[in-house]
């Protein structure tokens, strides 16, 4: 435990309403508190200028040098003692260089423009079926008939998943996905200790299957992807297998649905989209910034630095708020909590973050939303909303859980 802060603001995701709304919150602490450590000890950074430097300055992600004391430990430990999820534990996301640097190059070389751009007439193939079916029924809800399939059905195809698997894995990344966020309740550390155990189970089923049957996949490319005779040992196969499932389906279903959204409750935005469909482009890099579908990134310092004047130690977690970053008014100007699909300089959110851990899968996030939203809005131009929306849940990877819609 460290002392309190000099500022009565406290961040406090736990609050009511706050993954419904985080942010009016995320305004007091850009105002009140922009380099704020919390009374448990992490910082979070609300500011763009701050958030981006912060991505950008080559910290770690990772804890092994640091000091058993170290407050990033202390936290570590206290949630999940020594059950740390191999996703966190081993994926790229949380290495630092020289495995950083390896394991991105790796993965990297099995996941080239070449490669994302032959999925195209596939995601155009899937949107289509999708679209088809809600032209059908007429009223639906948005995720469950487009947000959230369209992702997971790319990435399990591109890794080669036989579709027996889908359910399961859908389920358990789903609970696994927790571990991106702070979580207060022990039986959901043990719920993201055990999915993280099964689904490791699954991949390496996959892995040992791939290993005997290669195919044309991103798995089986993965086994191969060589450097100068480095390969990926088999738990850190796993690891970037997990990560590439979870990345891959649980952050766009957050563009899609929370892009849908914002559209649907603009009116004048939806019909400048259907008036201009060349506007997509952009469209989606302002959905990317009006409501991140990652909302934080973290870092740990291994020496002191200094943030908007303030010091933080050796060992610090600090919170990156992508979200808060997107909507500050201080580099987007007044109306940075509107949505303006012609927005010039959109494209400069952080929502895939950026320097050295910088999205690996932005290209393909992109093609599939601009995909979905150039057939939504031709197919559907007087799609609305049809009933309550309710949200996730989620205090990182934040995003509707219902999106009901009339196909009009
Ligand atoms: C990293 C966001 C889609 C694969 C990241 C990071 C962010 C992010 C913020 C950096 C985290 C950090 O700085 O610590 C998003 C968003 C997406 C998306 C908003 C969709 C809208 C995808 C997809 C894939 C993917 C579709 C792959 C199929 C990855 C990988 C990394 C990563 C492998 C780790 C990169 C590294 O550590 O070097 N993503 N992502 N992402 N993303 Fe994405």
């Amino acid at each position: 435990m460290t002392e309190s802060p000099p500022s009565a603001l406290v961040f406090d995701p736990f609050a009511p309403g706050f993954t419904d709304d985080p942010y009016p919150h995320y305004a007091e602490m850009r105002d009140g508190a922009p380099v704020h450590q919390h009374p448990v000890g992490f910082w979070l950074l609300t500011r763009y200028e701050d958030v981006s430097w912060l991505l950008r300055a080559g910290l770690s992600v990772e804890d092994r040098n640091l000091a058993e004391s170290s407050p990033f430990r202390m936290m570590q430990e206290a949630m999940y003692g020594d059950r740390l999820p191999r996703f966190d534990a081993r994926s790229m996301l949380d290495r630092d260089p020289p495995d950083h640097t390896r394991l991105r190059r790796l993965v990297a070389k099995a996941f080239t423009p070449r490669a994302v751009r032959a999925l195209r007439p596939h995601v155009v193939e899937l949107v289509d079926g999708m679209l088809d079916a809600m032209g059908r029924a007429r009223r639906v809800d948005l995720i469950e008939a487009l947000a959230f399939p369209l992702p997971f059905a790319v990435i399990a195809k591109m890794l080669g998943t036989p579709s027996s698997d889908h359910e399961r894995i859908r389920e358990l990344t789903g609970v696994v996905v927790r571990s991106l966020e702070p979580v207060a309740d022990p039986d959901l550390v043990s719920a993201i200790v055990a999915a993280d155990a099964e689904l490791a189970g699954i991949a390496a089923e996959m892995i040992a299957w791939k290993r005997e049957n290669p195919a044309d996949d991103l798995l089986t490319a993965l086994i191969n992807a060589e450097d100068d005779g480095d390969v990926l040992g088999e738990e850190e196969l796993i690891a970037q297998t997990l990560l590439l499932y979870i990345a891959g389906h649980e952050t766009t279903v957050n563009l899609i649905g929370g892009g849908a959204l914002a559209l649907l409750r603009d009116p004048g935005q939806q019909a400048l989209l259907r008036d201009d469909p060349g506007l997509v482009a952009n469209a989606v890099e302002e959905m990317l910034r009006y409501d991140s579908p990652v909302q934080a990134s973290r870092r740990i310092t291994v020496e002191p630095v200094t943030v908007g004047g303030v010091e933080i130690p050796a060992g610090a977690f600090v919170m990156a708020s992508l979200a808060s970053a997107n909507r500050d008014e201080r580099f987007w100007g007044p109306d940075a909590g509107e949505l303006r699909l012609n927005r010039e300089n959109a494209r400069q959110h952080v929502s895939f973050g950026a320097g050295p851990h910088h999205c690996l899968g932005a290209s393909l996030a992109r093609m599939e939303a601009c995909i979905a939203f150039e057939r939504l809005t031709a197919r559907f131009p007087h799609l609305s909303r049809d009933g309550e929306v309710r949200w996730n849940g989620r205090i990182n990877l934040r995003g509707p859980s219902h999106l009901p819609v009339s196909t009009g």
